[in-house]
């Protein structure tokens, strides 16, 4: 059975593309077959499979309008998952993402700034949620900078909004910066290295809280 992934948050440079291209990279890795939705106008995912020097480790396909709730399904059936990467501020696209998905992944970087500007997500989500029981989601803690405790701000809001935090997350470092603009991910560049562990600890995780 496919399973359909929405990386949103109507929240702009919060890692939606470089989780979505990342994640994709790694449930390839694992020999499956995968695509990836670019939904965002401003098609970096598509970009970056451009810039590369070889194939992309999945399919790359743009579809920016509202029409994946109804059109990702049959999509879906040639793969064994679908990665959505949203796109920020366009309401619509985003409450179609978040209809078609099996799972609900939102970056946030840890500041209490960005959980609050997630607000209109969570509302899409649990509004989702609601008419599709099997559905999970979770926050994502992306750039995390050293091991720093996440703040008092950031603890409030995750307690308002009620949503599960992955324990794993992304550390700021330069190599995803790097491997995006390169066309690759560190998966493909740096299998062995840390980057590439927080991707994988990221997807177990999805895939223990997806059983
Ligand atoms: N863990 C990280 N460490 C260092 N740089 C990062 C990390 N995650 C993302 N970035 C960089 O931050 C910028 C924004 O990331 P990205 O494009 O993935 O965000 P986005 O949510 O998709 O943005 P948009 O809302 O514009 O689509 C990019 O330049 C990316 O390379
Ligand atoms: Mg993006």
């Amino acid at each position: 059975m496919c399973m359909i992934i929405a990386v949103v948050n109507q929240k702009g440079g919060v890692s939606k593309t470089t989780l979505a291209l990342n994640l994709g990279a790694a449930i390839a890795a694992q020999g499956k077959r995968v695509l990836l939705i670019d939904a965002d106008p401003q098609q970096t995912a598509q970009d970056w499979a451009a810039v590369r020097s070889s194939p992309p480790p999945f399919q790359v396909i743009g579809l920016t309008k509202p029409v994946l709730h109804r059109d990702l399904p049959a999509m879906a059936a040639d793969y064994d998952a679908v990665i959505i990467d949203g796109a920020p501020r366009n309401y619509e696209v985003a409450r179609s993402a978040i209809a078609a998905a099996d799972f609900v992944l939102i970056p946030v970087q840890p500041s209490g700034a960005d959980f609050w500007a997630s607000r209109e997500t969570v509302n899409l989500v649990k509004d989702a949620h609601s008419f599709k029981e099997t559905q999970k989601s979770a926050f994502v803690v992306s750039r995390k900078i050293g091991r720093t405790v996440l703040g008092r701000e950031i603890t409030d809001a995750l307690a308002e909004f009620a949503l599960p935090v992955l324990k794993a997350g992304t550390t700021q470092r330069i190599v995803f910066a790097e491997a995006m603009t390169a066309g690759t991910t560190v998966i493909e560049h740096e299998p062995k290295g840390a980057a590439a562990d927080e991707i994988r600890a990221i997807l177990a995780e999805i895939e223990e809280m997806s059983r």
